[in-house]
């Protein structure tokens, strides 16, 4: 029997407590917790991510400020926005939706948000805290996945995992978020000549390579759990994971459903960033020291 994850139901939860949180902040008249998304071009599936994180921001109750850039803006002009928005106190969290264009430095620019509104978690700071084990803001997508596995009590000492994607947004994270639980992590990449014989032995196989249904029953064995990243829009429309859903089903312990399983948690988290950023940056909370 194969339990499938209801991501979409535990994102709510999550996103109801913090609505919980920010009923009080307004009951007392404080700041609103306030999200800036930068977007540059016009990427579709870009504009429906920003679309839903601020939809998500203003169910909560957060104010959502959103910067749309044309597609020939400079890196100059992009970090000079960042710069403001770091110096502008309504401003908690910054995001700065990716890929962004081919002409602009990727790395430039999220090393010029401050590591105090890094929603995201990607600033070099964020990351080596992780990589350290001293984590203050975590990457969303690797963070809402270590959410899902505590829902099903994943006991994380001593299991093999097998991350698939070594990208500085889920793998590499992802592979940090389970080291400093315990696991036993193998990172497979393009160039990973036998995927199969690290992920047949595997605990938990999570996969984040953008590629239809690559994962199947070949791949695994039966008890394992697996957590699908994969957003991929088939030639009919239709919208499919990484992992083969319907050839795992009765033969995994757990698995994750596209849509309804990552995606979801991915938004929560960031909500729940943009408000650790808030508590930070109010005084309220001492968790993130960076002098
Ligand atoms: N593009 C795809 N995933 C993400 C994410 O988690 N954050 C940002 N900023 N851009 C993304």
């Amino acid at each position: 029997m194969t339990s499938v994850i209801d991501g979409k139901l535990i994102a709510q939860k999550t996103l109801d407590q913090i609505k919980k949180q920010i009923d009080k902040i307004k009951y007392y008249n404080q700041k609103i917790p306030t999200l800036s998304v930068v977007l540059v071009g016009n990427n579709p599936a870009s504009l429906v991510y920003v679309e839903n994180k601020k939809r998500a921001c203003i169910s909560v109750g957060m104010k959502s400020i959103e910067i749309l850039l044309p597609e020939d803006t400079t890196t100059t002009l992009l970090q000079n926005t960042i710069i403001k928005l770091n110096t502008n106190a309504d401003v908690d969290g910054i995001l700065v939706q990716l890929p962004l264009p081919k002409h602009i430095d990727s790395k430039i620019i999220i090393d010029t948000i401050s590591p105090k509104k890094d929603v995201d978690g990607f600033h070099k700071y964020n990351i080596g805290a992780l990589a350290l084990n001293s984590p203050t803001i975590c990457p969303c997508t690797p963070h809402g996945i270590i959410t899902l596995l505590d829902s099903i009590n994943f006991n994380y000492p001593g299991k093999s995992a097998v991350v698939i994607g070594s990208s500085n947004i889920v793998g590499r994270p992802m592979m940090l978020e389970l080291l400093n639980r315990g696991c036993t992590v193998t990172v497979c990449n393009s160039k990973t000549a036998n995927i199969t014989s690290f992920t047949k032995n595997a605990d938990l196989v999570i996969v984040a390579i953008g590629k239809p249904k690559f994962l199947n029953k070949q791949h695994i064995s039966s008890n394992t759990i697996i957590i699908d990243v994969g957003i991929n829009r088939l030639p009919n429309g239709k919208i499919c994971g990484d992992v083969d859903f319907e050839d795992m089903i009765d033969i995994v312990k757990y698995i994750t459903p596209v849509p309804g399983g990552v995606g979801p948690m991915t938004i929560a988290t960031l909500i729940s960033n943009t408000l650790i950023c808030y508590n930070h940056n109010q005084n309220k909370e001492k968790i993130i020291q960076y002098e």
